[in-house]
């Protein structure tokens, strides 16, 4: 595989830039290549053997883009769609990358935390049912949780088509509020185990996955690139 990239694709790959930006930042002179300054989009350097900064800012390249998205509710968990927007519609040009996906899904009416990245080895340890990666939701629903639902939870529910599903964590907030983690993510799982007992789901947010949690300074419909120790943490599913 080929080792250099270009300044200008190295910066934008980080989302930090757009490649314009990129190009324009650099002929000012704020990129430092091993602490020189290099006025050259088009060089071609390996990311992984020198140091960059912008601004004296160090910059960390990474291969794979990794988004976290605030999905909102009406958009489709899929890169596309003929008939509904789909959350790749919500990345933004310069964040897009070959490959990128959603790393699991979220019902159509389901909102909250979404990772999208291009690294197939993430996307696969996190979703391998081997793994038992927590996800955590919040659930409106149609009346309040009881012992009883707590501990049919625990204990492991029965969906009525028979799939039995692994203990998962169900906690009361308030009256028609509740959170609940599941080891595993199975089609409209969370909306099934609570209609299973009598706590039909109003409205489903996804709040955590794994080491990753929602960022609430993240509007409905917005995306962002993960912060260096997001990744860090979500590399630790990545190699168990
Ligand atoms: N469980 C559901 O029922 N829906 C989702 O979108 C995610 C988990």
């Amino acid at each position: 595989m080929e080792k250099t990239l270009r300044l200008d694709k190295l910066l934008s790959d980080t989302g930090r830039w757009s490649r314009k930006e990129a190009r324009t930042l650099i002929r000012q002179g704020r990129l430092t290549v091993d602490g020189e300054a290099v006025r050259q989009p088009e060089l071609r350097v390996d990311p992984s053997a020198v140091a960059l900064a912008v601004d004296g800012e160090p910059v960390c390249w990474s291969r794979y883009v990794y988004l976290m998205m605030n999905k909102p509710a009406g958009v489709l968990t899929a890169t596309e769609d003929r008939r509904a927007p789909t959350v790749l519609d919500l990345v933004p040009e310069e964040l897009r990358r070959p490959g990128l996906s959603p790393v699991g899904r979220l019902d159509k009416d389901t909102t909250g935390l979404l990772l999208l990245t291009d690294d197939g080895a993430l996307n696969h340890a996190l979703l391998s049912p081997k793994r038992h990666v927590d996800k955590v939701y919040l659930a409106r629903i149609d009346g309040t949780v009881a012992q009883a639902d707590v501990a049919a939870f625990r204990a492991g529910l029965t969906l009525e088509d028979g799939t039995a599903c692994l203990p998962a964590e169900l906690e009361g907030l308030e009256p028609g509020l509740c959170r609940v983690t599941l080891r595993e993510g199975r089609f409209h799982q969370v909306k099934r185990m609570l209609a299973g007992r009598g706590l039909p789901v109003q409205s489903l947010r996804r709040v955590s996955m794994g080491p990753l949690i929602l960022d609430g300074t993240l509007p409905e419909g917005a995306v962002r690139p993960l912060r260096p120790e997001e990744v860090s943490a979500l590399m630790t599913c990545r190699e168990r």
